[in-house]
């Protein structure tokens, strides 16, 4: 029996915590027989790859910015995770273009109706079904403050381009997403951020058992070591 693919997305500000759950949940969805595609963005294909190099490193305006973010989707889009959708996988996708609307439109101050332009060209014409335009069909969110992601950061590594930006730019991302989140409730499932990895495991794998995504006794196993 073939099961439809699922595509989940994993928004927050950088700092929020959420790259390192998104494995177990791999796991997890595995561990019930499911076929699992991991990715990320900007990235996720060898051109989308060399493109997030550039973003998160060359000095450019936000337009460029902009459009090489939604260059790479395409090709993200194109070579994996359309092919994953159709083949019935879990694609489970760090960042998508939530992100782009949190980061260049609120972060940045980009225009937001030129971002839907640019989202509805990039993200058409790729699925089986040509009028579709690709959205994830749930996105968790990584709701934390501002400073305690500062906190977290602080000395982690050498940042980049958006992780050397003022906390004042992330309280903008940050709202960014709120406003994203309450403009699409029944898509967006807000988790608290602050609190220690294992409730943050418990608050995500129940959001899965709610849908019927994952099995309880599944989601009970596993989780951040
Ligand atoms: P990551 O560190 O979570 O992999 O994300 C890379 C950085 O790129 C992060 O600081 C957020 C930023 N970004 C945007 O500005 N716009 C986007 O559309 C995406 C996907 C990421």
């Amino acid at each position: 029996m073939s099961r439809p693919g699922l595509f989940i997305t994993f928004e927050g500000i950088d700092g929020a915590g959420k790259s390192s759950h998104i494995e177990g949940l791999a796991a997890a969805f595995r561990a019930q027989g499911r076929t699992v595609t991991v990715s990320r963005e900007p990235g996720g294909t060898p051109l989308a790859e060399k493109l997030r190099e550039m973003v998160l490193n060359d000095p450019m305006d936000a337009l460029t910015e902009s459009l090489l973010i939604f260059a790479a989707r395409r090709d993200h889009l194109r070579n994996v995770i359309e092919p994953a959708l159709a083949r019935g996988d879990v694609v489970l996708c760090d960042r998508f273009t939530d992100a782009t609307f949190a980061y260049q439109g609120a972060g940045r101050g980009f225009d937001l109706d030129v971002l839907s332009t640019l989202e509805r060209l990039a993200q058409t014409g790729l699925a089986p079904d040509a009028d579709l335009m690709r959205e994830p069909d749930l996105t968790v969110w990584f709701d934390l403050a501002p400073e305690v992601a500062a906190e977290r950061l602080a000395g982690a590594r050498v940042p980049d381009r958006f992780e050397a930006q003022p906390v004042e730019f992330f309280r903008r991302v940050a709202q960014g997403y709120a406003d994203r989140a309450a403009a699409a409730p029944q898509r967006f499932a807000r988790l608290d951020a602050a609190q220690d990895r294992h409730r943050v495991w418990q608050q995500l794998t129940s959001v899965f058992v709610r849908k019927g995504w994952l099995a309880i006794m599944v989601a009970s196993q596993g989780g951040p070591q």
